[in-house]
């Protein structure tokens, strides 16, 4: 009889729980040119390139899907011109991608829909070193310990904006949730709290952002929209709305340049205006502008459409919402089950479906190579929505997410790497701070029980009825 030597070192054994698994592995980075010629390129989807550009605009969920499951994990779209990226969902190739230097794969977000209105050279827009200075510029504010401090300014917010919700009447979840974030943003990012007054360049400011976020949801702004991709500066209604937003935005900037005490402030506004470039020059009014306005529209509609998601999903499964909800009110495992209920949330439903790379030199992805320049994108929703991580992965499971905390390969709707969400710490507080207070509050319901449909705008997926919901008791 043989027996087996014991491991000197414990292994941990694998989660046999069911609820979150692992994918098999798959070979991915840059490799050199020889090798790639011996692989084949990822097969590409069958349709016309304007058809698939409309496809993936109108309904990306279904073209995702159908893709992986004609074409296998690596897939190629066609655009118009240029030609569309390569689309994976393997964890190996993600972190190939969020590993590399930023040289051999930069970011897409160069490109993005918000470059003609937040310029080439905010931090979400820059590639290379300039990014990488604006990055290490911005990051302390964005902190954990420095996002901590806001809490009770979150706090405040949530409570007053749940005051003013009407009961047993439905309404849509994701405007109200906007408006808590708005006052997050306006106060973290300009260091405006509550109402200003009336008649004051910040009040001015405020009205001009809330504006320019409820322009962009007309359908005239959306062909606005088409019509400035691509571009540096903006064109048709974008550019008008912009032209009062920038006014008033350089109205506050030149009010905080002349008050005292900008060395005490701790807002990101006041923040920059004491920060130098390497050449030891302070940021113009424009570099000012840019970047306060890269951190208000990346910040404040992703927040709240994250937030109004989990609601959309959470009042449809009964059996989560009464956990949470028990353990919010008793105080038991409080912390633990929002903490599970938020990354379940933002599994099942990432507000940004899809992120992108340009890889600089061939690169492998798993039986697959593609050449020099391919934009290679990474859907998050596809990898959230693995068998082979997360069983069962349609069903909404906050327990999967107790006592363990998400990969970073595998779980990434902040994305990751260098470009990873610099405000992904502010956007965890807000949303764990204003789901325990609506959950402390009140008891919620859908005004319907079938799943609200997602609807992309620019690059966000959002619930298209704004997750309706009813109001059925408060305490
Ligand atoms: C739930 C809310 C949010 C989600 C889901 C989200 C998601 C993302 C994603 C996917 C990226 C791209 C990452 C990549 O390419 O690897 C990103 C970048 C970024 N986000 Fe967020 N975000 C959220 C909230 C915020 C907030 C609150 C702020 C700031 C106030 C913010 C500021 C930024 C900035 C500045 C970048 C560009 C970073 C860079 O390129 O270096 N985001 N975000």
């Amino acid at each position: 009889m043989s027996v087996a030597a014991k491991p000197e070192v414990p292994v941990r054994e694998p989660p046999g729980d069911g609820l979150v698994g692992q994918a098999p592995p798959s070979p991915a980075g840059p490799i050199e040119p020889q090798a790639a010629a011996g692989l084949p390129e990822p097969p590409v989807v069958d349709l016309p390139g304007a058809l698939q550009v409309i496809r993936f605009n109108q309904r990306q969920i279904e073209f995702v899907f159908r893709a992986r499951r004609t074409l296998g994990e690596v897939f190629r779209t066609r655009g118009v011109v240029p030609d569309g990226p390569v689309i994976t969902s393997h964890p190996d190739h993600i972190r190939s991608l969020f590993t590399a230097k930023p040289e051999q794969a930069p970011s897409l977000t160069g490109e993005s829909p918000l470059r003609p209105i937040v310029g080439p050279n905010s931090v979400l827009t820059a590639i290379g070193p300039r990014h990488m200075r604006q990055r290490k510029l911005l990051l302390p504010p964005f902190h954990g310990e420095a996002v901590e401090r806001y809490a009770e300014m979150i706090a405040g917010a949530a409570e007053r904006e749940i005051d003013r919700w009407p009961t047993r009447t439905p309404f849509a979840l994701a405007p109200r949730m906007q408006a808590i974030t708005l006052d997050v943003i306006m106060a973290g990012v300009f260091g405006i709290e509550g109402r200003p007054a009336r008649g004051t360049p910040e009040r001015a400011l405020r009205t001009a952002i809330r504006y320019l976020l409820a322009v962009s949801t007309w359908p005239l702004a959306q062909l606005s929209e088409l019509m400035n991709l691509g571009r540096d500066e903006p064109v048709g209604l974008t550019r008008a709305a912009l032209s009062i937003l920038d006014g008033r935005t350089y109205a506050v900037i030149k009010k905080r340049r002349s008050e005292a005490g900008v060395d005490e402030r701790r807002d990101i506004l006041s923040l920059l205006l004491r920060a130098h470039t390497e050449e030891g020059e302070l940021l113009t009014d424009r570099e000012l502008r840019d970047e306060l306005l890269t951190l208000v529209l990346a910040g404040h509609e992703t927040t709240a459409n994250s937030l109004a998601w989990t609601w959309e999903r959470l009042i449809r499964t009964p059996a989560a919402y009464e956990r949470l909800r028990d353990a919010v009110r008793s105080g038991s495992q409080a912390d633990e089950q929002i903490e599970a209920v938020i990354t379940e949330g933002m599994r099942s439903r990432p507000v940004i479906p899809i992120i992108g790379r340009r890889v600089t030199g061939p690169w492998r992805l798993g039986r697959y190579a593609v050449p020099a320049g391919t934009p290679v994108a990474m859907s998050i929703l596809l990898l959230h929505h693995r068998e082979d991580l997360y069983p069962q992965p349609f069903a909404f499971r906050p327990e999967r997410w107790l006592d363990r905390k998400p990969g970073t390969y595998e779980w990434i709707p902040f994305g990751g790497g260098i470009r990873r969400c610099l405000g992904a710490a502010l956007a965890m507080a807000e949303q764990r701070v204003v789901l325990e207070a609506m959950t402390r509050r009140l008891d919620l319901e859908a005004e319907d029980l079938a799943p609200e449909r997602a609807t992309h705008r620019n690059v966000t997926m959002i619930p298209t009825r704004g997750a309706r919901v009813i109001v059925r008791s408060r305490r």
